[in-house]
């Protein structure tokens, strides 16, 4: 059963295509989901920062369009980083914070990802707060302990000052970003539950209700609409799929049943 929260999908294109590439991609996508369809659902793309100026005149209107990342300082000295202001200048409305390949690959941590998390509220950008377990915690039933510190580490502190514009979050397992093995439904829904209750004891009932959790990790076109038929999850991260505007639109379909 769908929720009263608005459904919520997003597109990782992590470090894929060129920015041409991408534009054609888009122009594909707008008019399929365009259709009433984005006056029922949020959707949008968390793109690479070379693309930002290309899709924008195809975005604009109709999906939002936001960063993989932002640095956790405000501007200086910080060669290769992006700050949220300059997000913002860019037109992005959001920005996917604690991506496991950035946890993995670039050691960041939650803590971290609490002050990307403030830079992104001052512009007024909604964080994407992502979290998960790797494989190895989960066969070992550690799973609820792991998320549970990544939300404390990055949240705890700043959730009571968070609406749910400013803030979503996703539970990504690990071992199903780009394995092809997604969580079940159940599996998602379980966590998706823990979460919302997270957030109930530190930010209270109301913003639990409100806040959008989305599930990633191999979503596609098949098996869309099961995950996202589960009462507690609200959207979706798309990795791969989203690089593919048919499997994209379908998924986005798959939000409004
Ligand atoms: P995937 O990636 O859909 O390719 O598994 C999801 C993500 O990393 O956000």
């Amino acid at each position: 059963m769908m929720s009263e929260r608005r459904p919520l999908i997003l597109g990782n294109w992590k470090m894929n295509t060129l920015p041409e590439e991408g534009r054609l991609v888009a122009r594909q996508m707008v008019p399929m989901i365009r259709d009433g369809l984005h006056l029922r659902v949020d959707w949008g793309l968390a793109l690479p920062f070379t693309h930002l100026s290309a899709l924008r005149a195809e975005l604009e209107g109709w999906g939002m369009m936001g960063g993989q990342d932002c640095s956790a300082h405000l501007q200086g000295a910080y060669t290769g980083e992006i700050s949220a202001a300059m997000l913002a200048a860019m037109h992005c409305t959001f920005s996917l914070v604690g991506h496991s390949e950035r946890r993995t690959h670039h050691q960041e941590t939650s803590a971290t990802c609490g002050l990307k998390i403030d830079r992104l509220r001052d512009q007024g950008l909604m964080a994407v707060y992502c979290v998960g377990e790797t494989l190895e915690d989960r066969q070992r039933g550690n799973f609820s302990k792991i998320i549970t510190s990544q939300l404390m580490d990055a949240l705890g502190s700043r959730i009571q000052s968070l609406d749910s514009n400013g803030l979503v979050i996703a539970y990504e397992p690990v071992w199903a970003i780009g394995t092809g093995l997604t969580a079940s439904p159940e599996q998602a829904n379980e966590v998706h539950a823990m979460i919302r209750y997270w957030v109930v004891q530190h930010g209270g009932a109301m913003l639990a209700e409100q806040i959008r959790i989305l599930y990633g990790g191999s979503v596609n076109a098949s098996n869309a609409k099961d995950l996202l038929g589960c009462s507690d999850v609200d959207g979706a991260l798309v990795g791969g799929a989203s690089l593919k505007a048919r499997d994209f639109t379908d998924i986005v379909l798959s939000s409004v049943g």
